[in-house]
């Protein structure tokens, strides 16, 4: 029943990258499996380009994803991402795809953006509570609740994240459009980035008190990122 609805969660994927039109420029090819090793290199197109006569199913594909992941760390969630590095076949395509786990009672994927990918989810377990905010000047706040099988958009470069709102765990899947989209959690940007950014930036930024500034980045500095 759940491998049932993994499967389904994964052809709504496919289907809407299929119709998606904003994802990385045009491969240009049929594909470009990534390699490091140029040696049996045809094509160049951001990276080395596999041989296609040597490309097998082995670079198309991953196995496990639909495994629990541990999710005991600071903010209760676990995000498995599987772009161009795990899968080098969507070298070119425009796609990945991610895995989110979350902690009961409260696991978050903080606030954060993808600075190359609009990002659809569906929920497959759980209940989350999910928003957007759209940029300056409104900064509207976009929002809704989630439960399984219901599937929410988060536009490429906005601010979004996710709360688990239930006492169970729960599970959500996401096709992002890039293979590799990047990801800027905006706390450890802020305050853990290396090396910081001058307090006084912050503090004047945030309208906080330089004490508060110092501790969050305690906070976030360190190994927290
Ligand atoms: C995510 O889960 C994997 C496997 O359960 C684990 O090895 C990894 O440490 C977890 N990551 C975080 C940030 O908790």
């Amino acid at each position: 029943m759940k491998f049932a609805r993994f499967l389904v969660a994964l052809v709504v994927l496919a289907l809407a990258s299929s119709v998606a039109t904003a994802g990385d420029p045009s491969p240009l090819q049929d594909f470009c499996v990534a390699i490091n090793d140029p040696k049996d290199a045809v094509f160049v197109n951001g990276k080395f380009c596999m041989d296609p006569k040597l490309a097998t199913a082995k670079d198309f594909s991953f196995s496990g994803l639909n495994i629990p992941r541990d999710t005991v760390n600071k903010v209760g969630s676990n995000v498995t991402l599987l772009n161009v590095d795990q899968i080098p076949g969507l070298n070119t395509l425009g796609i990945s795809l991610a895995r989110i786990d979350y902690a009961p009672n409260g696991g978050l994927n903080p606030p954060h953006t993808h600075p190359r990918g609009t990002e659809i989810l569906v929920v497959v377990e759980g209940t989350l509570y999910v928003g957007f905010v759209t940029s300056n000047p409104d900064n509207r706040f976009i929002s809704k609740v989630l439960y399984p099988g219901d599937v929410f958009v988060f536009p490429i470069g906005l601010i979004h994240f996710q709360l688990n709102i239930a006492k169970t765990p729960a599970v959500a899947f996401a096709g992002l459009s890039s293979q590799n989209p990047g990801t800027i959690t905006i706390a450890n940007a802020v305050f853990g980035s290396d090396p910081p950014i001058s307090p006084d930036v912050l503090a004047k930024a945030f309208q906080l008190d330089s004490k508060i500034v110092s501790y969050l980045q305690k906070q976030f500095g360190g190994n927290n990122k």
